[in-house]
């Protein structure tokens, strides 16, 4: 049996997911920063500039930080 492929989806797919739409920040970009010191909101915002647009992905980035904070 053969499966079709949809490549819009699977373009999707393999594109890193944006965080930050307006600053075209990924979730990888951010986990990175945070990684390398930027242990609080705003040294994040110095660093990725994300949540410097419309700001509605604030909550998701404050999220992601606590998160990866969390592991440490
Ligand atoms: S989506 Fe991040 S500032 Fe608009």
């Amino acid at each position: 049996m053969e499966q079709e492929i949809d490549l819009n989806n699977l373009y999707a797919m393999m594109r890193p997911r944006k965080v930050c739409l307006c600053m075209s920040v990924t979730e990888a970009e951010i986990i990175k920063t945070i990684k390398n010191g930027a242990d609080t909101l705003d040294k994040l915002v110095d660093e990725t500039s994300a949540t410097t647009g419309c700001g509605t992905c604030s909550a998701q980035v404050m999220m992601i930080l606590e998160r990866e904070k969390s592991k440490t």
